[in-house]
């Protein structure tokens, strides 16, 4: 499903180079539940990026659900992104004049894949299955932090792409609220979706099956665990 073999990316920046991944090699299986861990500045967000095909690898290859990114222009770019990764942020990222059900909506039109008489339906359905049906006509700025990661969830899945990716999704969220997060991420992995998870926290009590370590920008791990 995803395969980068020796991927290397430098920041060119006025006070120098910043070496962030450096000869990264990863395999990821369709079904998979991947945790991705890491201290600040090891390169678990450029390493995000490149499979999302949001910034590029200046070596190596990167083959995610079928498509070598390297050989895309921006616009097949574009349009492989949004049928086969959904992606969810730490800050929701959520378009704050559109509410719950429209911000569905509108990854959907941008898109284009789901047919147009379907979209509404859909979208209520997502929200559903997030545990949000009540609040579809709310804005982001009146749901709590929870519960707009949960909108940020069904707008990564408008699509029906088979990758989630998350980077710290739960890095702004409480204890309890982080396990409720997790768990849908998870009722998500069962129902097939292969899941990629960047986290801070204390793993101990996350369910995964794969869990990669990053170290300035080296991919040390690949220890397999038991979901
Ligand atoms: N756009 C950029 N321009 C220049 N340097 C960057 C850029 N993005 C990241 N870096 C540098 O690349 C390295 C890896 O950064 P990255 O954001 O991937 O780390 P991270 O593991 O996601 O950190 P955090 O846990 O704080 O989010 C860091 O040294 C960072 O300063
Ligand atoms: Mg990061």
């Amino acid at each position: 499903m995803i395969r980068l073999e020796n991927v290397n990316k430098t920041y060119h920046t006025m006070g120098g180079q910043v070496h962030a991944l450096k000869d990264a090699s990863l395999s990821v299986e369709a079904g998979d539940n991947v945790v991705i861990i890491g201290k600040s500045g090891s390169g678990k967000s450029t390493l995000l990026n490149i499979i999302t095909g949001i910034d590029r690898a200046e070596s190596g290859q990167v083959i995610v659900n079928g498509s070598v990114l390297t050989q895309l222009n921006e616009s097949e770019l574009a349009i492989w992104r949004g049928k086969s990764i959904g992606i969810v942020f730490q800050f929701y990222q959520l378009l704050p004049t559109l509410s719950a059900a429209d911000n569905i909506l509108f990854a959907m039109e941008l898109v284009g894949s789901i047919p147009t008489g379907e979209r509404r339906a859909r979208a209520e359905n997502l929200l559903n299955q997030v545990g949000l049906a009540d609040k579809r006509k709310k804005y982001p700025n009146e749901l709590s932090g929870g519960e707009k990661q949960r909108v940020a969830i069904a707008r990564a899945l408008a699509n029906d792409p088979p990758i989630l990716v998350a980077d710290e999704p739960t890095g702004n969220l409480d204890s309890k609220t982080s396990d409720q997060i997790h768990q849908l991420f998870l009722d998500l992995n069962t129902a097939g979706k292969t899941i990629i998870k960047v986290t801070h926290e204390n793993i101990e009590h996350l369910r995964y099956n794969r869990v990669f370590s990053i170290t300035d920008g080296r991919i040390k791990d690949n220890l397999a665990h038991p979901a």
